[in-house]
C-alpha cells in the first residue's frame, strides 16, 4: 500500500486514456546561441546575481537540441504515447523578428522523429521564453506582444501543423504573469505590484488571438491552455482571516485565469482584491479593451491542470517563516516581492504532511479536490495533467548487473498516490483524458537552477549520460497497462 494513498478503487484508466513525458525548451535544449537563437528572458534573468542558485543558466542545460533523436528513443522505449515539449520563440523568430529557418528546422526533426516512434507530439507554444528584445519593449506589460505572439504561433503552426494536432497556447501564465512582474522570483524579475494583472490580462489576449487563428485554419485542430492552479485550503479553517486569505488567493492565482477563458469576464472579487491598486498610473481595468474579454473566452478543445503541492494560506504573523515556493527560496541576494499583488502579508505555513526536496507540500488528495471541484464551478472542457511530478534528492546508485541506476521510491509513491487522485476524479465523473509526468529529464530548474531533479531520467549534467530513474520503469508499466502496476 502506498504510504501516500489509502485509495482501494480498481486500477484501470479509460481506455485511450493518454500516457505521457514533458518538457520546457529553455529548461533542456541548451544551444542556446546556436542556429541564429538569440536571448530570450531567461538568458539575461538566470545572469542576475542572485537569480537563479549557483548562478546556473540553460546555456547548455540537457543538450537536448544535440541529442534530441536518442532522447526521443528513450521516450519511445518507455512506451509514453505523447511527449509535451515548448518550442522555444526566440529559436524561431530571433528578437521576436522574421522567421528563423534553421531554428524551425530543429522542430521540425522533432515532430518527424517522434512520429516515427509512434508518440504523439503535443507542443507548447509558450513555455516562458520570451525574446528579451521583446521584454525590453514592455515585454507582456506592453499589448504590441500580444500581436508578436499571434504572429509566432502562425509560424510554427504553418510550421509543423501538418502533423502536429495538439496546441497548448502558453503554459502557467500565472507564473509569467505573477512572478515575472509582482514577485520578481522569475524572469525579467521585476516586482511592479499590479502589473501582474496586466501581465495576466496580455497573456490571455494573446492566448485568445491564437486560438481564434488557429481554429479558422484548422478546426481539427485540439486547441488548449495549461494553468497551474491550486486548492488554496484556509490553514485554519476555523479563522475568518485564514479563511480571507485563501479567499484572495483563489482569486488571484485560479479565478484571475479560470473566469475570463470559461467564463468570458473577471470576477468582481479580482476587482475588490486588487482596489486601489495601479501600475504607472491605471488600474489593471484600463487596460482590458472592448472585444478583449470576448477573444479571451474562445471555446477551449482541453483545459492543461499543473498540479504540484497542497497550499494553506494564512495571514498570521505567528505562522511565517515560509514563502509559497518553499523555504529553500533560490533567490537570497535579489529583492523579491509576494507574487501576489498587495499580497506581502501572506504566507504559506506547513501543515506536517510530508514535503519534496523543494519543501512542497504532497497532497495527492488537493487534485481530486481540484479537479472535482473545476467540473462543479465551471463548464470544462475535457482536461488532461500536463504536470505533475516531485523533485528529490536522488542517489546515483549500482543496480545488482552492475549497471547505474537510480531508485526513486519517494517519486514512485508520488506518482502512484497522484494517479490514484486522478482515477478518484474520474470516478467521480471528471473527464480526465490523460496524464503527462514531468519531466521526462532532470532539467534546469528555473530559479533552483539544476540543484533540483524533477526527471525520471536522471541526468548526469557532467557526461549528459541519461539514466532512466524507478520512476521511469514504473510509469512505463502504468502506460503499458493503462493501469496502476501492482
Ligand atoms: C511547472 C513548470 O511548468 C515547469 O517548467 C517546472 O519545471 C515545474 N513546474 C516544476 O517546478
Amino acid at each position: 500500500m502506498n504510504p501516500l494513498s489509502d485509495d482501494t478503487r480498481p486500477a484501470e484508466f479509460p481506455p485511450g486514456f493518454l500516457w505521457g513525458a514533458a518538457t520546457a525548451s529553455y529548461q533542456v535544449e541548451g544551444a542556446a546561441f546556436e542556429d541564429g537563437r538569440t536571448a530570450s528572458i531567461w538568458d539575461t534573468f538566470s545572469r542576475l546575481p542572485g537569480a537563479v542558485r549557483n548562478g546556473d543558466t540553460g546555456d547548455v542545460a540537457c543538450d537536448h537540441y544535440h541529442r534530441m533523436p536518442a532522447d526521443v528513443a528513450l521516450l519511445g522505449e518507455l512506451g509514453f504515447a505523447s511527449y509535451r515539449f515548448s518550442i522555444a520563440w526566440p529559436r524561431v523568430r530571433p528578437d521576436g523578428g522574421a522567421p528563423n529557418p534553421a531554428g524551425l528546422a530543429f522542430y521540425d526533426r522533432l515532430v518527424d522523429e517522434l512520429l516515427a516512434h509512434d508518440v504523439l507530439p503535443w507542443v507548447t507554444l509558450y513555455h516562458w521564453d520570451l525574446p528579451q528584445t521583446l521584454e525590453d519593449a514592455g515585454g507582456w506589460l506592453n499589448r504590441d506582444t500580444v500581436e508578436r505572439y499571434a504572429d509566432y504561433a502562425l509560424t510554427v503552426h504553418d510550421a509543423l501543423g501538418d502533423r502536429v494536432r495538439h496546441w497548448t497556447t502558453f503554459n502557467e501564465p500565472w507564473c509569467s504573469a505573477f512572478l515575472g512582474y509582482t514577485g520578481g522570483q522569475h524572469a525579467p524579475g521585476r516586482t511592479e505590484g499590479v502589473a501582474g494583472v496586466v501581465a495576466a490580462h496580455h497573456l490571455l489576449l494573446a492566448h485568445g488571438r491564437a486560438v481564434t487563428e488557429i481554429r479558422s485554419r484548422a478546426p481539427e485542430h485540439q486547441l488548449g491552455i495549461t494553468l497551474n492552479l491550486t486548492v488554496a485550503e484556509p490553514y485554519d479553517a476555523a479563522d475568518p482571516g485564514d479563511v480571507a486569505a485563501a479567499t484572495r488567493v483563489d482569486q488571484l492565482w485560479n479565478r484571475v485565469f479560470l473566469d475570463p477563458l470559461l467564463r468570458g469576464k473577471y470576477d468582481d472579487g479580482l476587482a475588490a482584491h486588487t482596489e486601489g491598486m495601479t501600475w504607472r498610473g491605471r488600474t489593471w481595468q484600463e487596460f482590458v479593451v472592448d472585444g478583449d474579454l470576448e477573444l479571451i473566452g474562445a471555446p477551449l478543445d482541453f483545459l492543461g491542470v499543473n498540479y504540484y503541492h497542497g497550499d494553506a494560506p494564512s495571514t498570521r504573523a505567528a505562522s511565517t517563516g515560509r514563502d509559497l515556493l518553499g523555504s529553500r527560496v533560490a533567490h537570497p541576494e535579489r529583492p523579491t516581492r509576494s507574487p501576489f499583488p498587495g499580497g506581502d502579508d501572506l504566507v504559506f505555513p506547513r501543515r506536517g504532511l510530508p514535503v519534496t526536496g523543494l519543501d512542497w507540500e504532497v497532497q495527492p488528495e488537493g487534485l481530486h479536490r481540484l479537479l472535482v471541484e473545476l467540473d462543479r464551478d465551471y463548464d470544462l472542457p475535457p482536461v488532461y495533467v500536463t504536470e505533475n511530478g516531485a523533485a528529490y534528492d536522488d542517489v546515483l546508485g549500482v543496480d545488482e548487473t552492475g549497471a547505474a541506476c537510480v531508485d526513486d521510491a519517494e517519486r514512485v509513491a508520488f506518482f502512484d498516490a497522484h494517479l490514484r487522485a486522478v482515477r478518484a476524479a474520474l470516478a467521480d465523473g471528471v473527464d480526465v483524458r490523460g496524464y503527462f509526468a514531468w519531466s521526462l529529464i532532470d532539467n534546469f530548474e528555473w530559479a533552483y537552477g539544476y540543484e533540483q531533479r524533477f526527471g525520471i531520467v536522471y541526468c548526469d549534467f557532467a557526461t549528459q549520460r541519461r539514466i532512466p530513474k524507478a520512476s521511469a520503469r514504473y510509469l512505463a508499466r502504468a502506460a503499458a497497462a493503462n493501469r496502476l502496476p501492482d
